[in-house]
């Protein structure tokens, strides 16, 4: 199997491979990196081996082969789970993390989290509070990583409303260039120790379908 997944990765992205130091970094990255190659073999004729990918300014990958409709997609691995979304060219962005004991959250939602969302979840505790913390912060994730742009984004001026996994809206501080209308967000149940945030930009105020194919991959993960 993992054969497989390294017969499909660039020589550039064997490279990084070799470059980890620790086996579970290099094993999210060789898992996760043949998996996109996989997904995006769906959607074309391209075979997963021949995927080529640029990067923008901030690092952001995209699809680079030539003569493609606009395919656009986003990646994110951490401990246990890799996911990816795939849309025809709209700007999309993917976060999952894995819930876990981390130190000081509420020091870390105080600066990264509006005044809203600290407030809220400063009235938690245990489980609910770390759930609670991870929910926002991957939605921010997927919000900066769909709009490619880096580590520098103030993400306290974002404050999320979320009333279900599927109808959450954003707010923006006033000096924020954007529309929250513009943005379709959704947290997907993939996996029960995980959280995963997805961010689409649509067009208009339809919300773009989202279609989970976890299932479809489990010959790819597990075969
Ligand atoms: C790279 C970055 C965008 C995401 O990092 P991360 O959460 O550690 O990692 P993820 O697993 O979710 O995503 C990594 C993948 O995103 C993609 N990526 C890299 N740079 C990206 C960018 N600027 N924009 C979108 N996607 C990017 C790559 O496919 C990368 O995979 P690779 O590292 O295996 O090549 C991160 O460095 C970053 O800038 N995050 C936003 C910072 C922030 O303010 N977070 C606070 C939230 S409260």
């Amino acid at each position: 199997m993992l054969d497989v997944c390294m017969a499909l990765l660039s020589d550039r992205e064997l490279q990084q491979y070799r470059r980890f130091r620790f086996p579970d970094d290099s094993h999210h990255y060789l898992i996760s990196h043949a998996l996109v190659r996989y997904v995006l073999s769906k959607y074309t004729d391209i075979s997963p081996r021949d995927w080529v990918f640029s990067e923008s300014d901030h690092g952001r990958p995209e699809v680079a082969n030539p003569g493609l409709p606009p395919i656009r997609f986003n990646l994110s691995h951490t401990r246990g789970l890799a996911a990816c979304v795939v849309t025809l060219s709209r700007d999309c962005g993917i976060d999952v993390e894995k819930i876990h004991a981390r130190h000081n959250p509420a020091g870390v939602a105080k600066r990264m989290f509006s005044e809203d969302e600290y407030g809220q979840m400063q009235r938690l505790s245990g489980h609910e509070q770390l759930e609670y913390f991870f929910t926002r912060w991957t939605l921010r994730e997927a919000y900066v990583k769909a709009r490619g742009i880096g580590i520098s984004f103030p993400t306290h001026k974002l404050n999320f409303i979320v009333e279900s996994d599927s109808d959450i809206k954003i707010d923006f501080d006033p000096d924020i260039q954007d529309d929250g209308g513009d943005w379709q967000f959704q947290l997907l149940p993939v996996s029960t120790g995980h959280i995963t945030a997805v961010a689409i930009r649509r067009e208009g105020a339809e919300n773009i379908v989202t279609r989970l194919l976890g299932n479809d991959f489990s010959p790819f993960i597990h075969g």
